[in-house]
């Protein structure tokens, strides 16, 4: 199960070198009650450099993108700012927020953000033809619950979104890094669901999913090793009926691969 999907997952084309937090010797990471309510670490802790989980892949955005970003980016895309969001004067109007990390070409963005109309979704991507892609669906679909911020999602969090500002976060398929020398890269570590944590207000979610089976099983045992959280599920989670299946998920299905819910919410 789930053997090669995730291969192909793996977005292709480096075009610019990585450099940000290396999540691995952060992990040395403290116990919870040793944090900041923000989850970074107490005084005289370093968290080392980092290394980013993404790479800049080269992609042509196409005219129909172009002119999305041209009539709703203004509307849609907000500036990244070293500065908390206020996120109901950004979605002029005060709902339930989800944070969406790496959301692709937009699929299942736009697909959730249809069927839960009562929750804004702030959705980071670094990918410009997705970030343009995501745009177009919101027009077809007349979307207004979405903003954009193309910028990394770590410094999103680090930077814009104060303690206890989530009632959920969504990070589906995020790039499984199969290398045992690239594993580092992978979003799901320590310092960073430690991050996430701090920042899901008390009975908030977090919800991933992966379609590559020791990424899944380093999900269940990281989520299940911060101490804010608990798993909803005795193990891995049945799919949420809000997720739907995208053509990449559709592809590795008929193919026999696996693909894997975890759910954990924010103990109050
Ligand atoms: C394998 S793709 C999956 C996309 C989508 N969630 C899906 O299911 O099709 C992972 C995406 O996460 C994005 N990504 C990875 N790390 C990120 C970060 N730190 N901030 C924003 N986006 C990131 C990548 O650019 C890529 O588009």
């Amino acid at each position: 199960m789930g053997q090669r999907l995730g291969a192909n997952l793996q977005w292709p084309t480096v075009t610019e070198p990585i450099i940000s937090p290396d999540p691995e010797h952060a992990a040395a990471a403290s116990p919870a009650a040793a944090r900041a309510p923000d989850g970074t670490p107490p005084p005289g802790v370093a968290y080392p450099k980092t290394i980013k989980s993404f790479v800049r892949r080269a992609g042509r955005t196409t005219t129909g993108q172009a002119k999305a970003f041209e009539e709703l980016g203004p509307r849609f895309v907000l500036p990244y700012t070293a500065a908390p969001l206020d996120a109901d004067a950004a979605f002029g109007r005060n709902a339930p927020l989800v944070l969406e990390i790496g959301f692709g070409m937009g699929e299942a963005t736009a697909h959730i953000a249809k069927v839960r109309p009562d929750d804004n979704f702030l959705c980071c991507e670094v990918h410009e033809p997705g970030v343009g892609a995501l745009l177009k669906r919101i027009g077809e679909h007349g979307l207004t619950n979405i903003r954009i911020l193309q910028h990394d999602a770590v410094e999103v969090i680090d930077h814009m979104l104060p303690p206890a500002c989530l009632d959920g976060i969504h990070i589906f398929f995020p790039d499984p890094w199969h290398k045992k020398k690239h594993n580092k890269r992978r979003l799901i570590q320590s310092p960073l669901v430690a991050k996430l944590a701090a920042r899901l207000k008390p009975g908030g979610y977090l919800h991933c999913a992966t379609d590559w089976q020791p990424y899944a099983e380093q999900m269940l045992q990281v989520l299940g090793a911060e101490p804010l959280l608990a798993n909803t599920a005795e193990a891995f989670a049945p799919q949420p009926d809000y997720r739907p299946l995208t053509k990449f998920e559709n592809r590795g299905l008929r193919l026999g691969h696996g693909v894997w819910d975890v759910v954990f919410v924010r103990r109050s």
